[in-house]
């Protein structure tokens, strides 16, 4: 069954962005990839063929990794997207950056296209006051790894329309994720619980409770996580997770929310987890 926008746009190629290129193509998109680096567009390219594969072996994918592959193109200008019907932008968790993008965007889409933010943290309504078409804004935010996560939470911002709603409803379904709803605030449904968990470990290292091998076995064998806390961050990025505590305790005021000084050391001295090769464990492949 074919989705119900034909051809969608996606911003930035981190592990977000291509993931959900990779998980729109696999279900008939015509997707387009943007990233401003090229470096990383060839990353994404090979990260997408590797996932297509491993998929495609466990026969959990629906064409050949090739055919998924020919809907993907990588482009590195923001005029390409004049045709897309959607454009879902995962770039960083950064408000300023998104902000120029979308009011570049919102000047070359089609009126009627559809722009989708998988912002984990940042409010909708604030990222649609930046475009023309707030009717036309709604969050979108997909979980890591996207391919194999089975969760999107949809977050209508405060001038989302129904029919936009509806539409992305129909979206998610047609590529078999389950939607959760949650009102636009800071953090939503997922990362408010989250995030404090994940910084609440980093405290417990910090302040030297236990090794991060125990603390991470604690919630793995203790409670059925599958990843424990601080590898999760690694796995997320510690600059992501670091960024949504802010916006956390930004928006919600409340000083339970601030991020634990040894996470803010970890990104200021470059250690962001498997992205750079090295957060809370060492990553020698990255
Ligand atoms: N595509 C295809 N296959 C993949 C893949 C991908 N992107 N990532 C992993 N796999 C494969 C692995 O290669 C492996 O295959 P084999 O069995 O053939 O070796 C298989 O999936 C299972 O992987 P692993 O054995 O490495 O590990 P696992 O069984 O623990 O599963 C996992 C991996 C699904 C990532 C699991 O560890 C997990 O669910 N972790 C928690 C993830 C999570 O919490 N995500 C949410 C993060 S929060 C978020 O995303 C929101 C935000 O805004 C920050």
């Amino acid at each position: 069954m074919a989705l119900n926008f034909s051809e969608v746009g996606v911003i930035g190629s981190g592990q977000m962005g291509g993931g959900i290129a990779q998980v729109l193509a696999a279900y008939g998109a015509k997707v387009k990839l943007y990233d401003i680096a090229e470096a990383q567009l060839a990353k994404a390219r090979a990260g997408i063929e590797k996932s297509l594969q491993k998929l495609s072996e466990k026969g959990r994918l629906g064409s050949a990794p090739s055919e998924v592959m020919a809907r993907i193109s990588f482009i590195s200008k923001l005029e390409d997207f004049a045709d897309s019907d959607l454009v879902v932008e995962a770039a960083t968790e950064n408000f300023e950056v998104k902000k120029e993008l979308f009011k570049k965007l919102d000047q070359i889409i089609k009126p009627a296209a559809m722009i989708g933010s998988n912002t984990s943290s940042i409010s909708i309504t604030k990222l649609a006051a930046v475009t023309k078409r707030a009717d036309k804004f709604i969050g979108i935010h997909f979980m890591n790894p996207v391919p194999l996560m089975k969760l999107v939470e949809v977050i209508s911002g405060t001038l989302t329309s129904p029919d936009t709603l509806s539409r992305i409803q129909v979206l998610v379904q047609g590529i078999e994720k389950t939607i959760i709803h949650s009102k636009d605030f800071p953090g939503f449904i997922v990362n408010r619980i989250l995030m404090p968990m994940i910084n609440e470990a980093i405290y417990a290292v910090y302040e030297g409770v236990g090794s991060k091998e125990d603390i991470d076995n604690g919630m793995k064998l203790g409670t059925n996580h599958p990843m424990g806390p601080l590898e999760l961050a690694d796995f997320i990025g510690l600059d992501t997770c670091l960024a949504i505590m802010n916006v956390l305790h930004e928006g919600l005021g409340d000083s339970k929310y601030r991020a634990c000084p040894l996470l803010k050391n970890y990104v200021a001295a470059g250690l962001l987890g498997r992205k750079s090769g090295r957060g809370f464990y060492e990553y020698p492949a990255a």
